[in-house]
C-alpha cells in the first residue's frame, strides 16, 4: 500500500479472483464460465454497425433492456436495475444499504466478495455458520437486526434454500434489505422473485455471466420494490451512470429474445452435473448436493491443494480455497461434456499414481 493510500481502506483485503492464464490452454473449470458461446443471433448482434456507433455514449437509463428484463420476469421496468456484472449490484447494495447502524450478515462460507464489500464499506459483518455438510439453516437468518445477503444456491457449496425458507427470512426481517444472490438460479434451482410483489425488502441479484454465456460482457442485472431500485440509481449515477457498454447492452438485449437457447444449454449443464457426480461417486469422491453450474466434491484421502495442483499439471483448471474448513474441497465448474471426461481422465490418472 502506497503512503498516499486514505487510511479508509488500510488493511483492505481486495478479493482474488480465479486465474485467468494466457500461457497455454487449459480446460477451464474454474470460475464458473459457460462452456457454450452466446447465442448466434447475439453473436450477428454485435456487428460492424454497432462497432461503429462506438463514438456515442450508451443509453444510460438502459431503457429498451429494462423493458426486455421486466417482460421476461413478468414485472415493471422500475422494478428492474442493471449494472456491470452483478458483483458491481452486490457492491452499491452494501453501500446503499448498509451503515454503521445497518450492519450486515451472510453465511461464514459464500461468496469471497461479501466480506470484501463489507470491509470496503467500513461495516460490522456478522458471519453465520454454516451448519453440517454446508448447510444453510433458515432459522439461523430470522429477526436478525441486520441486512441480509445470501447466496441462492449458494458458493461454493450449490446448496439451495427453498423459496419458502426465503420467504420466512423476509417475513421476520421486515426493517431490514435481504439480498439473494441468484447468479447461479437458472441451473435446477428455483428463483424468488415473484417474492418481490409482496416484500419491499427483497432485491434479488442475478447475471448474465453463467447461464447466459456473457461473463466476459460483464452485465449483472437485479428485480426489486421500486424504492429499493431507486436506491441503487442514486448510487449507479453517483459513480458511473454508463457502466453498460454500448455492445454489451447489443448483447444483453438479444440473449434475452432468445431465452430458449439458453434454457437448451443450461439443461445440457444439468446433464453433464449428473454425469459428473455420478462417474466421481465411483470413484470414490464426496459431492456436496448441487443445483448450481459448479460442484464442491473431496476426495476422501487426498488434500484438496494437492488435487488442484495435480490437474493443473495435466491442463485442467478447477477452484481450491486453503482455509482450514473446506481445504479438502475443490470447487469443479461443470462445463461441455468433452471438458468434464477430460477431468475425469485426469483424475482417475492421478488416483493411479495415489
Ligand atoms: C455467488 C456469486 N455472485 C455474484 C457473482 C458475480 O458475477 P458477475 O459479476 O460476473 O455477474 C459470482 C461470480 O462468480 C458469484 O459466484
Amino acid at each position: 500500500m502506497s503512503r498516499f493510500m486514505s487510511n479508509r481502506f488500510a488493511g483492505l483485503k481486495s478479493y482474488t479472483p480465479g486465474e485467468q492464464p494466457q500461457d497455454r490452454t487449459y480446460v477451464k473449470l474454474n470460475t464458473n464460465e459457460s462452456p457454450f458461446p452466446p447465442a448466434p443471433e447475439v453473436i450477428a448482434a454485435v456487428n460492424a454497425a454497432e462497432v461503429g456507433k462506438l463514438n456515442l455514449y450508451p443509453d444510460p437509463e438502459c431503457r429498451v433492456l429494462k423493458e426486455k428484463l421486466a417482460l421476461r420476469y413478468e414485472l415493471k421496468p422500475e422494478n428492474v436495475f442493471i449494472s456491470n456484472g452483478s458483483d458491481d449490484i452486490l457492491n452499491f447494495a452494501f453501500m446503499a444499504f448498509c451503515d454503521k447502524d445497518r450492519p450486515v450478515a451472510f453465511p461464514s462460507i459464500s461468496y469471497g466478495f461479501y466480506p470484501v464489500y463489507a470491509q470496503l464499506h467500513g461495516l460490522d459483518a456478522k458471519s453465520i455458520p454454516l451448519r453440517e455438510g454446508f448447510r444453510l439453516e433458515p432459522e439461523d437468518y430470522l429477526n436478525l437486526n441486520h441486512n441480509i445477503v445470501i447466496a441462492n444456491p449458494n458458493a461454493p457449496s450449490g446448496r439451495v434454500i427453498s423459496v419458502e425458507d426465503i420467504r420466512r427470512i423476509l417475513e421476520s426481517n421486515l426493517n431490514h434489505v435481504v439480498v439473494v444472490d441468484e447468479a447461479y438460479v437458472d441451473f435446477g434451482a428455483e428463483s424468488c422473485y415473484r417474492l418481490i410483489e409482496e416484500y419491499e425488502n427483497l432485491l434479488v441479484c442475478m447475471t448474465f455471466s453463467k447461464s447466459r454465456s456473457m461473463a466476459g460482457g460483464r452485465l449483472g442485472f437485479a428485480l426489486g420494490s421500486a424504492a429499493l431500485i431507486a436506491d441503487l440509481e442514486t448510487i449507479k449515477f453517483s459513480t458511473n451512470p454508463y457502466s453498460i457498454n454500448r455492445l454489451t447492452m447489443t448483447a444483453a438485449i438479444a440473449a434475452i429474445e432468445h431465452d430458449d437457447y439458453y434454457q437448451v444449454c443450461c439443461q445440457k449443464i444439468m446433464e453433464n452435473r449428473a454425469y459428473t457426480v455420478e462417474r466421481l461417486d465411483k470413484l470414490g469422491f464426496e459431492t456436496i448436493p448441487s443445483l448450481a453450474n459448479f460442484i464442491f466434491t473431496r476426495c476422501p484421502g487426498m488434500e484438496g491443494g494437492a488435487l488442484c495442483a495435480a490437474l493443473r499439471e495435466r491442463g485442467v483448471l478447477v477452484r481450491h480455497w486453503d482455509k482450514p474448513e473446506i481445504s479438502d474441497y475443490l470447487r469443479i465448474t461443470i462445463g461441455s461434456r468433452e471438458q468434464m471426461d477430460t477431468l475425469l481422465d485426469a483424475v482417475r490418472d492421478i488416483l493411479k499414481g495415489a
